[in-house]
């Protein structure tokens, strides 16, 4: 028997993605090293001929069909070269390799390039949408070579996400593109949660809304412009109860939170390109700052803090959603604006267009919103940022005071907005004519001789500032 595709890493992720293979018609045969996870998917594969899997690498290569298609689903990291050690010496030339992890970028180069001289495939793909995405559906971002993908296209897009009958992969580029698009998508998912639970904190310490109207509100929410799935599962989050208390989870759940690093190799790497993408970096900071626990209940006692003065619930309601809404803008638009420059940069050779649609379902940032940022990149593929898109003009317009608004508020009353904050003065600066950096230009060149350009003429300037 020859099997259609293969998945070596039979953990939650893995299983799920090859029943979800199976489901769709597709042979599969799994590979993992713990003999009780082979016999897992054995069992609750049903009909062997359909679903199978062994621990034994070579006959797990032996039962595929040529080209071998075989995905990855193992920790980023040196699991990945030793998983590819493992395979090679039972593959053939034109045999593909997928890997399905959060890769580092870099790496996914590299062994690009070392498979490429054994006449291997390498394709990095970024796989999101958690546990229940892999079983029924995730969004699928691939990267590797153009013709190779032709090979594991048909099994891509009958076992990814729809959005309205399309399917949430494409092939997105060469060598590590796939990767490195997953790696923004986990930036923008962390500026997203950061900034909701920003907005959490808002309304119950400013508006005293309970959990449970909590809930409500981002239920709501959930059915208009902020459609989202971090708003939805955030809107259940409200509403779940606690099994050890009688109260409810969320207010029993320690605040330090943990990261894999996605996030901050985003933020890193903009800093690399030189495009700032803050809301993203003050996400990754946020994070730092939760995990100082011991030392923020210390100084807490050091400092006093303004008692939030009460606002009325309905319209601080209205304006938390204007605000969310204006901040989720501005944070897919620096990740968009990361994915411009880095395929540059790069050479992957993105199209922002497409990216944006196979978000549209499947994935953590899916969102309504990115209906309307696939339009704008259809409209112009050349769009520098989504601020200067016509349909974002007005949606930003519509909002930017209740960014305002809030923003000043809790500055003034002790609540961090750092999200919505830096969302607010990215906007700000990107959309003024003249910054004050003219002065710092000014000091450059006055304790260093560094040099400066001038408004109204060309040319490289000096002067010799008298001091
Ligand atoms: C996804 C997620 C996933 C990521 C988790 C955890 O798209 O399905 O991005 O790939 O691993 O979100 O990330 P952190 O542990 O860094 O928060």
């Amino acid at each position: 028997n020859t099997y259609d595709f293969g998945l070596v890493g039979l953990g939650v992720m893995g299983r799920n993605f090859i029943l979800n293979v199976a489901d769709n018609g597709f042979t599969a045969f799994g590979n993992d090293l713990d003999q009780e996870k082979v016999n897992a998917l054995i069992e609750e594969g049903g009909d062997k001929s359909k679903v199978n899997a062994d621990v034994d690498a070579a006959k797990f290569v032996a039962s595929l069909s040529a080209p071998r298609k075989i995905m990855l689903l193992v920790p980023a990291g040196k699991v990945v070269d030793i998983v590819i050690e493992s395979l090679l010496p039972y593959l053939d030339e034109g045999d593909i390799i997928i890997d399905g992890g959060n890769s580092f970028f870099t790496d996914t180069d590299r062994r690009e390039a070392y498979l490429k001289e054994k006449g291997i495939n390498f394709f990095g793909a970024g796989v999101s949408g958690g546990a229940k995405g892999a079983r029924k559906g995730p969004s699928i971002m691939p990267g590797g070579s153009r013709e190779a993908y032709q090979f594991v296209k048909p099994i891509f897009e009958a076992v990814s996400a729809k959005y309205k009958g399309e399917p949430c992969v494409t092939y997105l580029g060469p060598k590590s593109a796939g990767n490195y698009v997953k790696m923004v998508h986990n930036g923008i998912e962390y500026g997203l949660m950061q900034l909701t639970s920003e907005i959490y904190d808002l309304l119950k310490k400013a508006g005293n809304l309970s959990n449970q109207e909590l809930h409500k509100t981002f239920d709501t929410w959930s059915k208009g412009r902020l459609q989202s799935f971090l708003v939805e599962i955030t809107a259940t989050i409200f509403d779940q109860k606690d099994d050890l208390t009688d109260g409810d989870l969320v207010d029993m759940i320690l605040d330090k939170a943990k990261q894999k690093g996605t996030g901050k190799w985003t933020s890193q790497n903009a800093m690399d390109l030189g495009i700032p993408v803050p809301t993203i970096d003050i996400a990754v900071s946020m994070r730092e700052i939760s995990a100082l626990k011991d030392e923020r209940i210390k100084a807490d006692a050091l400092y006093d803090r303004p008692t939030p003065e009460n606002v009325v619930k309905d319209s601080l309601v209205k304006k938390a959603e204007a605000a969310l809404y204006f901040a989720f803008i501005i944070t897919y638009a620096q990740g968009m604006h990361q994915l411009a420059d880095a395929s540059k940069e790069y050479g992957y050779e993105l199209e922002l267009g497409e990216i944006a649609k196979i978000w549209r379902a499947g994935c953590i940032i899916r969102a309504a919103l990115l209906a309307d940022i696939t339009e704008a990149f259809k409209a112009d593929a050349e769009l520098p940022n989504l601020l200067v898109s016509p349909s974002f003009v007005s949606k930003v317009k519509e909002t930017v005071d209740s960014a305002r608004e809030l923003v000043a508020y809790g500055a003034n009353n002790g609540i961090p907005l750092p999200g919505l904050s830096n969302a607010l003065t990215y906007f700000d600066a990107y959309t003024s004519n003249r910054l004050p950096l003219n002065l710092i230009q000014a000091q450059r060149d006055f304790f260093g001789s560094h040099t400066y350009e001038r408004l109204d003429r060309d040319g490289i300037f000096h002067t010799e500032w008298e001091s």
